[in-house]
């Protein structure tokens, strides 16, 4: 009899630890996406660096490489994708920054940001070759419509800040490092 209290008080106690497990993984599924994006600085978040060859991206190219489990875009920004991006009036933008703070000193030309829209964390299109890319010509997330311009920044739609800028340094002219 007491053996069997005994078997029925630890099936209770595993099965209230088992949800509790599994409820605390959820939450931090979540959230943490969230958190990344109000949390640019890297700085607290650079638990794994990856690096990129960019050498093989040409002028008006771009590649999508994974970086923590997230999306990251790199673009090899046209002459006219760096024009538009810096003669934009800063009182056009919703979330005003400008495009020499989201691109490295000397290296205007490589435009890297995490490749998930502010929003609500789809993955924009405008990658690859044909992709729908908007009225700015950068990046277009179909899921309710946000428009991105070729610095990133959110120009129309619902999502409220720009394209997140990761810590990164390039390491040689060709070799990046993210993280
Ligand atoms: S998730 Fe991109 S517009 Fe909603």
């Amino acid at each position: 009899m007491a053996s069997d209290a005994t078997t029925d008080i630890s099936k209770r106690d595993f099965l209230y630890v088992a949800t509790g497990a599994v409820g605390a993984v959820g939450t931090a599924a979540a959230v943490w996406p969230l958190i990344d994006q109000m949390n640019p600085d890297a700085s607290t978040l650079a638990l794994a660096t990856v690096e990129v060859d960019i050498s093989s991206v040409e002028v008006g190219g771009s590649l999508t490489v994974t970086w923590r489990g997230q999306p990251v875009f790199v673009r090899h920004r046209t002459p006219a994708e760096i024009e538009a991006a810096v003669n934009t009036p800063m009182e056009d933008l919703k979330d005003p920054e400008a495009d020499s703070a989201r691109v490295k000193e000397g290296r205007a030309e490589w435009l890297i940001m995490v490749g998930i829209c502010t929003h609500l964390g789809c993955v924009p299109l405008g990658q690859n070759e044909g992709d729908e890319r908007g009225p700015y010509g950068g990046w277009f997330c179909p899921c309710h419509g946000s428009v991105y311009d070729t610095s990133g920044r959110i120009r129309k739609g619902p999502a409220p800040a720009n394209l997140v800028v990761p810590t990164y340094e390039f390491l040689t002219d060709t070799l990046v490092k993210i993280g």
